[in-house]
């Protein structure tokens, strides 16, 4: 398994320097996973449209926005804009995920779907062959630094079962709670894209947590 992909959550990034800490882990990965919080659908509030224009100036790494909002279908145009790459909406904000589905994909962006713990997983499942990837949150959606559910490693697997069912190249992200400990199971269990917060950006050497990321998920 060397195509695991790391995602470092600059929400765990000390945002006083927000350009540098995004050029060092630039160094090592291409995907940048960016949080964005409402107040309503989470508890918190993050990063918006401006942030991303602005930090979209100064590198070429891939923009997973995350966004955890009550209405996503209003932001989609304006992250895109912005320079979003790939645009994640959670399939509780939405009254027809297939729509929604669409309208990422008609700005040219890949379409991600993303599932609280608190959801049946049954709720998602319809819409994994259509999508570009399936975020499973290992934690409660609206802070980092939290520990991982264990109950996430059988949702990341009935997920894995109907990509590998239908052939299909999905790919399925986790996010909350991943370190080198939990890593390894959920790659174990199906995933492939690994989102990492404070363990990337609490270490104070960001290059040395994604290689040693990488290298704990190298079976
Ligand atoms: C939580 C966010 C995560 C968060 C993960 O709602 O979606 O992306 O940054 O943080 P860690 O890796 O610290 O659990
Ligand atoms: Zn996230």
């Amino acid at each position: 398994m060397n195509d695991v992909v790391i995602a470092p959550s600059i929400l765990a990034a000390d945002c006083g320097r927000l350009n540098e800490e995004i050029a060092e882990v630039a160094k090592e990965t291409s995907y940048l996973h960016i949080d964005v919080m409402d107040g309503h659908y989470v508890p918190n509030l993050t990063f918006g449209v401006p942030i991303v224009e602005s930090i979209r100036k100064s590198t070429n790494m891939v923009f997973d926005v995350h966004l955890m909002v009550t209405n996503p279908l209003d932001f989609f145009k304006p992250f895109a804009d912005a320079g979003a790459d790939m645009l994640t909406f959670h399939v509780e904000t939405v009254d027809d995920p297939d729509e929604a589905i669409t309208a990422i994909r008609k700005l040219g962006k890949r379409a991600g779907i993303s599932i609280h713990p608190d959801t049946p997983i049954e709720k998602v499942l319809p819409y994994v062959t259509k999508c570009d990837l399936v975020l499973v949150m290992s934690v409660r959606p609206g802070f980092g630094g939290q520990h991982f559910m264990e109950e996430s490693l059988e949702r990341i697997a009935a997920v894995r079962k109907v990509i590998d069912e239908n052939n299909a190249d999905t790919v399925i992200s986790v996010d909350g709670g991943i370190c080198i400990e939990t890593a390894p199971r959920v790659v174990n269990a199906g995933a492939s894209y690994l989102v990492a917060g404070s363990a990337v950006f609490s270490n104070n050497d960001h290059v040395k947590a994604i290689k040693e990321l990488r290298s704990c998920v190298m079976l």
